[in-house]
């Protein structure tokens, strides 16, 4: 074609997928370029200010190696991730809320007993975590297995900081035939999402902070269960209602109880029947 004029210039781009022979990235491609360009259109950017955004996104890869991530922290920070999960993860009444699983997860955390504590530096666990794990009609899931980890007071998990034991703050607990567990640890704290990079920059250039509040990570899973990945926060938490990633929903927000080990929560994990 010629003489792509402004009017002319998004049906230009989406007619030279006519040969794009997947359906499905023929519908992104095209969707992505209607969308690009009807956001270029709102914002009419200089061509300063666009070599800015290409420059940004340069830095954005940049950032990016083995351990780090900047594209993911981009898509937290614009609320993209949480999008995304909700989109991928409606759920049925009486299942639990999900939540992000960030980017901290290991796989292999040990299998404890009843009552554990999750503690590995020998420090005293001052926060019992307990409760049940139910179908979406109430009924009690024996055997499902809660996957759970977390910050160190210093605001780091065991693979951010050296000086922690591998797998300090991370266990396997099952439920016993009621459906119930348990286990002992320490509050989380709250903690910053990486911020040393451009995405850091962008949030302190529109006025965000980049603060998550405390919270417990768990994968919950049992056969024949869609397996749940969430986690609980607190109502005190000073970045409750700010979470830089928009990772915190209302039901996952606990209040914990005074307990003769310091304090207690209490939560019931509801999951629903795969497929
Ligand atoms: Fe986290």
């Amino acid at each position: 074609m010629r003489d792509v004029t402004e009017s002319t210039a998004t049906d230009a781009v989406v007619g030279q997928l006519a040969g794009c022979e997947n359906p499905r990235l023929k519908q992104v491609v095209a969707s992505f370029v209607r969308h690009l360009h009807a956001f270029v259109r709102d914002v009419e950017p200089t061509e300063a200010e666009w070599l800015a955004a290409i420059k940004f996104l340069t830095a954005t890869g940049h950032m990016c190696d083995d351990t780090r991530q900047e594209f993911i922290l981009l898509s937290d920070t614009l609320g993209v991730s949480t999008l995304v999960e909700l989109i991928n993860n409606r759920k049925s009444p009486g299942a639990t809320e999900t939540s992000v699983l960030g980017p901290f997860y290991v796989e292999g955390a040990p299998d404890l007993p009843p009552g554990a504590s999750i503690l590995k530096d020998g420090s005293d666990a001052d926060l019992l975590v307990h409760g049940r794990v139910h179908d979406a009609a109430g009924a009690p899931i024996a055997g499902a297995v809660l996957d759970v980890w977390q910050t160190a007071p210093n605001g780091f998990y065991d693979v951010q900081d050296p000086n922690q034991p591998a797998m300090n703050l991370r266990g396997k607990f099952s439920t016993d035939a009621d459906g119930l567990f348990d286990l002992r640890t320490i509050m989380p704290t709250p903690y910053p999402i990486p911020h040393d990079g451009p995405v850091g920059a962008l949030l302190t250039a529109t006025g965000r902070h980049p603060w998550r509040p405390a919270h417990l990570h768990f994968i919950v899973s049992a056969p024949g269960y869609r397996t749940l990945t969430t986690a609980l926060y607190f109502e005190d938490d000073p970045y409750v209602d700010s979470d830089a990633v928009f990772g915190v929903k209302d039901a996952l927000v606990v209040r914990p109880t005074p307990h003769v080990l310091g304090k207690s929560v209490h939560y019931e994990f509801g999951l629903e029947r795969a497929g």
